[in-house]
């Protein structure tokens, strides 16, 4: 008695799927049934007594259908929700500084380099491949002042088919450096340049986000430009805030007309709900009704956080305060560039928030995979497409095999599917992601482009 459907499908999969919603953490589909259409969306995903009922309807014949072996399962593609692409050729050094001098004897150095167009193939073919590899399938990036290496980054994450966000920063102060700022005029015109010749190469997962540094290398006349470009233009936005407290009481200096980091930006209209700012590990209570007010995401980049010595982001407390989060590499101030770190780096942060006070409420290992997969895609306001397995969704997807052979798991005492994921979370690397998938086409292992 049911229907045919008319929706033609590529291919299935069929083995234990695990992903998050909104009112679960972790839901868990055994022996399920997952098919993708030609445009590399989710057609359908059932078990138990679905099967039948599905393979009837959709009527694919069975040698479509990949079946996942023992110890294997799919999970939604990781996103890293804030990440420096330029950094990256400096990724496991240069640790030993806090933030500001950290940006003015490393950062700055390095940024200004990517003028060079051939420096900067060389590293954004790395960045974009070592995080593909790593599971990554959304990634948010900075790139530098620099708008055709920008334009650049955004090429190759196209060519290797990752999800991306590409921001061209914007930087119209930075006292003492002469050789890395621009005029607040050049800011603006190539800001609009980059976003204008990005979207004309119709690149169908990468996307612009208007990037001012953060408020201390902008001027406000910049910041409000830049608002009002995002607001016409309907972009998304991306910055820091109060990551150090260096850096906060530098922001009261500079703008001593503001009630707070968070009032100086959304007064030049740069928190939207399509906003994503990063680390936030010293913002008031008030500050965090004002994100959720309009609806602005932070962005959690705990090994940086700790390896600059920043701060230790409550996360509970952002939770409770709803306000969209997701997980960051920040890289290189966070040293990896997998978000398998970013997912142990935060779950180490609330312990210690926890042994400085056991009242604390821990965060727990599926709370923090939602962060890396549907709160990535919620802080991205991606998640009408991505964050899990939910029908008319991308399928962007890591097929994980937590006993690769050669891989760092070798003792398996439970089949269970909470019990792998757990295992993969805390002791897997690439060598268990077995391959990547973007809006259904297979990334990893790569086909050069
Ligand atoms: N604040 C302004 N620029 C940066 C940067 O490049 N990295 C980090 N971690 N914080 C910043
Ligand atoms: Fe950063």
């Amino acid at each position: 008695t049911s229907e045919k459907s008319d929706t033609d499908i590529r291919f299935v999969c069929r083995g234990t799927f695990v992903h998050s919603t909104a009112e679960e953490a972790l839901q868990i589909l055994e022996d399920a049934l997952l098919g993708v259409d030609s445009k590399g969306k989710i057609a359908f995903i059932g078990e138990g007594k679905d099967l039948q009922k599905l393979s009837e309807s959709f009527g694919f014949c069975s040698s479509a259908v990949t079946q996942l072996r023992q110890h294997e399962f799919f999970m939604p593609g990781m996103i890293d929700t804030h990440i420096h692409a330029p950094q990256y050729s400096y990724a496991g050094t240069a640790l030993d500084m806090p933030l500001l001098q950290w940006l003015n004897t490393y950062t700055f150095p390095v940024e200004s380099r990517f003028q060079d167009i051939e420096f900067a193939k060389k590293v954004y073919t790395q960045v974009v491949k070592r995080t593909l590899r790593n599971g990554t399938t959304t990634a948010c990036y900075f790139a530098t002042i620099h708008t055709d290496a920008s334009l650049l980054l955004g090429q190759i994450a196209n060519d290797f088919g990752q999800r991306a966000l590409v921001g061209k920063v914007c930087m119209d102060r930075n006292d003492g450096v002469k050789y890395y700022r621009e005029t607040s005029e050049e800011s603006q015109e190539e800001t609009y340049r980059f976003i204008k010749e990005l979207l004309n190469k119709k690149y169908p997962l990468v996307k612009p986000v208007v990037t001012p540094r953060f408020a201390p290398s902008c001027t406000e006349t910049l910041l409000a430009k830049l608002g009002e470009m995002a607001k016409n233009n309907k972009l998304h936005i991306q910055s820091h805030i109060s990551e150090n407290l260096k850096e906060v009481e530098w922001v009261k200096e500079l703008f001593p007309n503001s009630e707070s980091y968070t009032d100086i930006y959304h007064k030049c209209n740069l928190l939207t709900d399509k906003t994503i700012m990063a680390h936030g590990c010293h913002l008031s209570d008030e500050e965090l009704v004002l994100f959720r007010k309009t609806g602005a995401a932070l962005s959690h980049c705990p090994n940086s956080n700790i390896s600059l010595c920043s701060g230790v982001l409550n996360v509970r407390n952002v939770l409770n305060h709803k306000v969209k989060l997701g997980l960051g590499t920040d890289v290189a101030g966070g040293y990896s560039p997998s978000i398998l770190d970013a997912v142990r780096r935060a779950l180490d942060s609330s312990k210690v928030l926890t042994i400085q006070d056991p009242e604390h409420k821990t965060l727990s290992f599926e709370e923090v995979f939602r962060l890396a997969t549907l709160g990535g895609s919620q802080a991205l306001s991606l998640d009408e497409r991505t964050g899990n397995f939910k029908v008319g969704k991308d399928f962007d997807a890591l097929r994980v095999n937590v006993a690769a052979p050669g891989g760092p798991i070798d003792l398996i005492q439970s089949e269970k599917p909470q019990i792998l994921l757990e295992k993969f979370l805390n002791l897997g690397d690439d060598r268990n992601i077995v391959e990547v998938f973007v809006a259904g086409k297979k990334v990893v292992p790569f086909s050069e482009p």
